[in-house]
């Protein structure tokens, strides 16, 4: 048994707080089950930093027409290297969570190509993506809840 309770570092980037909401209910939840959850913005974060945490949940949402915020270019562009090697977050394990609009096109774009590319780089995810939906009868909570 381990002495202390894994941390969640939930990573969130937000345009007009949906993702916000989304982190801080993940960090909750998470502490009410005796882990601590932090939650931050991604670009307050030094990715290089990452691989020494336990369990990554990235809550993302796709704004414009399938981009990436901007709070999480910097990121991404560290995730893009193509020098990063594939043993960087070995032993952290991640789940991501998008929100969208399946009226879109480039449907939860971001949280797709995030997942796409953790799981390229080699990281192990302990739940399938789930992507949130505008256009389900309760929102993106429709998949958040199960
Ligand atoms: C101007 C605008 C553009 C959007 N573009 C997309 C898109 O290309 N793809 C998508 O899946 N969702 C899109 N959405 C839906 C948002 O991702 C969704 O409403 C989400 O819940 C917003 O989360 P946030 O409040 O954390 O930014 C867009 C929403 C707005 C207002």
């Amino acid at each position: 048994m381990e002495d202390n309770p894994p941390r969640l570092v939930i990573l969130y980037e937000s345009q007009t707080g949906n993702a916000l909401d989304v982190a801080e209910r993940v960090g909750r939840e998470a502490e009410r089950m005796g882990s601590t959850g932090v939650v931050l913005s991604m670009d307050e974060i030094d990715a290089a930093c990452l691989q020494y945490e336990n369990i990554l949940v990235f809550v993302v949402s796709t704004i414009g027409q399938g981009d990436i915020p901007d709070s999480m270019k910097v990121f991404w562009r560290f995730l893009l290297q193509r020098n990063l090697s594939q043993s960087w977050l070995e032993g952290v394990n991640y789940a991501v969570f998008g929100l969208g609009d399946s009226g879109y096109q480039k449907y939860n774009f971001a949280a797709k190509k995030l997942d796409k590319r953790l799981s390229d780089l080699g990281v192990k995810s302990i739940i399938g993506r789930g992507l949130g939906d505008d256009q389900h009868p309760s929102g993106y909570e429709g998949v958040l809840d199960p």
